[in-house]
């Protein structure tokens, strides 16, 4: 990284070498594939989204590669919050901070989750109130302000690490939502979840998915992710993370002027393999370069006139 270009950012007390964050649910439900990511030059890591039980997930044909993108309804499949204990335990010795993600069906859960979290050493807190596709938890949960509002201020009275709030593109007013996330003393929002989304199978003449519907990622869903980031950048005072089909620099970059202080990448790892990081990072210190601009801080919602 050139000395002269500053790709550092900081979403409320969390400081972070590069704007770029591993997205929950890829590669980093084990601490061996977290490792390496770390190594691959993420600047923070998402955990898979935790529940309170062991979750087996739904049957298989859980995940599939569409023309722009994938589709998937995993089911949040989960060892469950003391089972991962474990794994994060043996995390701690990466220099780079983690964020545990968590799922709960009520504010009671989600407290106890976050606690453990933070016991277990995690830097942050996000809470999945986005999630398309698993009945009773994420998006069910995230559509409803006053539910939003009241599980993030729980979480926040009983835990000291920050807590970011993850929302969905599928709700009828994002903006209310997102009001209710900074009502409830949230650290960060971020935006977004996967966009549900379903693939038919012609000589079957029935859905791909074993649960019919999932959640889209990848290329096709950037725009609506921009757009989402752009209108809470708009709504709220805390700092926005961008996420959604981000597979180069260029796309990190789009999220960053729309209002993100940082961006996270899952599918774009399977379209550029582990060291997408690395490779992001390089490309937006080269637009950087390019373009006379030496802090990364210095574009954050630079598109809003
Ligand atoms: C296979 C798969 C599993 C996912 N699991 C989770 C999850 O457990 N919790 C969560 O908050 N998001 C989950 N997501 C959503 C991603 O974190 C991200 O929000 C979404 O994929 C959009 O980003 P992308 O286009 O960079 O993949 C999952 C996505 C995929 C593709």
């Amino acid at each position: 990284m050139s000395p002269l270009i500053d790709l550092t950012t900081k979403i409320s007390s969390l400081k972070l070498k590069n704007p770029t964050i591993l997205a929950s649910g890829i590669m980093d439900e084990d601490v061996g594939s977290m490792k390496r990511i770390a190594g691959s030059g993420a600047g923070a890591i998402v955990t898979k989204s935790i529940g309170l039980k062991p979750r087996e997930g739904y049957p298989n044909p859980t995940i599939v590669e569409l023309e722009c993108g994938v589709l998937n309804a995993m089911g949040l499949p989960s060892p469950g919050i003391k089972e991962y204990g474990e794994e994060i335990k043996n995390f701690k010795k990466i220099k780079v901070p983690l964020i545990g993600s968590i799922f709960g069906s009520n504010s009671k859960e989600f407290v106890e989750l976050g606690r453990k979290m933070q016991e277990y050493g995690t830097d942050a807190l996000e809470l999945n109130m986005s999630c398309p596709h698993a009945r009773g938890y994420g998006l069910e949960i995230g559509s409803d302000p006053v539910l939003v509002k009241k599980i993030t201020y729980d979480v926040k009275q009983s835990v000291d690490i920050p807590v970011f709030v993850k929302l969905s593109s599928n709700v009828s007013d994002l903006k209310d939502i997102a009001r209710a996330v900074e009502k409830g003393g949230a650290d960060g929002v971020v935006a977004i979840n996967t966009v549900k989304a379903m693939k038919i199978n012609l000589e079957l003449k029935k859905p791909v998915l074993a649960n019919k519907i999932g959640g889209y990622s990848g290329k096709a869903i950037k725009p609506i992710g921009v757009r989402c980031v752009y209108e809470i950048a708009e709504t709220v005072d805390i700092p926005v993370i961008g996420v959604g089909g981000i597979t180069t620099g260029e796309d990190a970059l789009e999220y960053i002027m729309a209002g993100a202080s940082a961006v996270q990448i899952g599918t774009g790892i399977y379209y550029r393999d582990l060291d997408v990081f690395r490779k992001i990072c390089g490309e937006i210190e080269g637009w950087m370069k390019k373009h006379g601009v030496k802090r990364l801080s210095d574009l954050v919602g630079v598109a809003h006139i």
